[in-house]
């Protein structure tokens, strides 16, 4: 996205990728679109197939004590959300960069960065067996959490903020229709579950698990059982093949700041949030617009003041969405230190979110996405 934003501004970049095309544009990851994401993506060219085949939701159900519960996101604050899979994003941005020109180096091997603290940095890599050299105006560190970037930065230079929760989730892909047409969030005795979805014909589901849990441990008919005792109360769910199984990790974490020199860090290389919300890409997709305007400023204008606030300003976005990703994870999940007096308050709290229309509001601005510069 990065690379495409700055395409449209003139600005010249490469892009290295340590994957193949094929594991980028197959790794299954969250599939849901902030409403001024998807309108970006239209207005920069790459929402065709978005269009056609993406789902439109206007709002979200709770699930709980046996209820299922609504929340209009499009009557509360006039803005909806998108369902359309991370990896369907990756393809559209890729074959647009490759149809635009653009260069995209796929399994690069052996990649530092160098010199990033005065004008000219380096990157040093590997491709297709020979050792490169790539002089460079400026180097975003868009490599994700177990990226090279971030450590590249001396250890002093940076705070980091870190929370982990005690508990993951099983994350399934399978040929069963939805039982309704948005998503439900269950709160549920035996643990949260999600009901998403990638098509009409074709759910995603999670369900609370142990933050370790090996995947064996989670046969087909044990994931069904929880999903149909923690989901199935208020709707039938219907059995299909599973096409993918997984767990996810929870985590929140923050790095400050989010550049040092001529480095800017993007997306999960200075950020992870917890999945409830899915808030991921599309704190990632607002850090690369901030960082494509300041690089275009730069070059346009000589102005380097965008360049110097990227961090403090990516960051009051970035605390909101970790804020409200850990509200929603809080609220939802069975805790092994909760007691009777949590679940209580947690049923409480999802009540009073379903019935004020001050907590739906507070919920459906977030949900659907703050301002770019909040
Ligand atoms: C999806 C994932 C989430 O974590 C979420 O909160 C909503 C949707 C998804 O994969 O579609």
């Amino acid at each position: 996205m990065l690379s495409h934003l700055l395409h449209r501004e003139g600005v010249e970049s490469v892009l290295l990728e340590n994957r193949s095309r094929d594991y980028i544009e197959s790794r299954i990851r969250a599939g849901l679109i902030e409403q001024w994401a998807t309108d970006l993506l239209a207005e920069t060219g790459v929402g065709e197939r978005m269009r056609r085949e993406a789902m439109f939701h206007n709002g979200i159900h709770f699930c709980f004590a046996d209820a299922l519960h609504y929340i209009n996101f499009r009557d509360l604050v006039g803005k909806g959300i998108t369902i359309y899979g991370q990896q369907e994003v990756v393809k559209d941005l890729v074959a647009r960069r490759l149809a635009d020109g653009g260069q995209i180096l796929f399994e690069v091997d052996d990649v530092s960065v160098h010199d990033f603290e005065g004008a000219a940095p380096k990157i040093r890599f590997r491709h297709e067996g020979r050792a490169q050299d790539l002089a460079c105006d400026f180097i975003g560190g868009c490599d994700g959490f177990h990226g090279i970037c971030r450590p590249s930065i001396p250890e002093a230079a940076l705070t980091l903020y870190d929370r982990e929760y005690p508990f993951g989730w099983v994350g399934i892909l399978a040929d069963s229709p939805p039982p309704e047409q948005e998503l439900i969030y269950a709160w549920h005795p035996r643990g949260f579950a999600l009901y998403t979805m990638r098509s009409p014909s074709l759910a995603r589901l999670y369900v609370q698990c142990a933050p370790d849990e090996d995947i064996e441990n989670w046969p087909d008919a044990r994931i069904w059982k929880e999903l149909h005792a923690r989901l199935g109360g208020t709707r039938a769910l219907v059995e299909g093949p599973l096409m993918q199984k997984a767990v996810t990790a929870m985590r929140s974490f923050v790095v400050e700041p989010m550049q040092r020199g001529r480095l800017f860090l993007a997306g999960d290389a200075a950020h992870i949030v917890p999945p409830t919300g899915a808030k991921g890409m599309n704190l990632a997709i607002a850090d690369v617009v901030l960082l494509s305007r300041a690089i275009t400023a730069f070059y346009r204008s000589g102005r380097s003041d965008l360049l110097e606030c990227y961090s403090a300003t990516c960051l009051r976005r970035v605390w909101k969405a970790q804020r409200f990703s850990w509200w929603m994870t809080q609220m939802l999940h069975l805790h092994p230190t909760h007691n009777a007096f949590d679940r209580k308050r947690q049923l409480a709290e999802l009540a009073y979110v379903v019935s004020s229309q001050a907590a739906a509001t507070s919920l459906a601005e977030n949900y659907v996405g703050l301002p770019l510069e909040m």
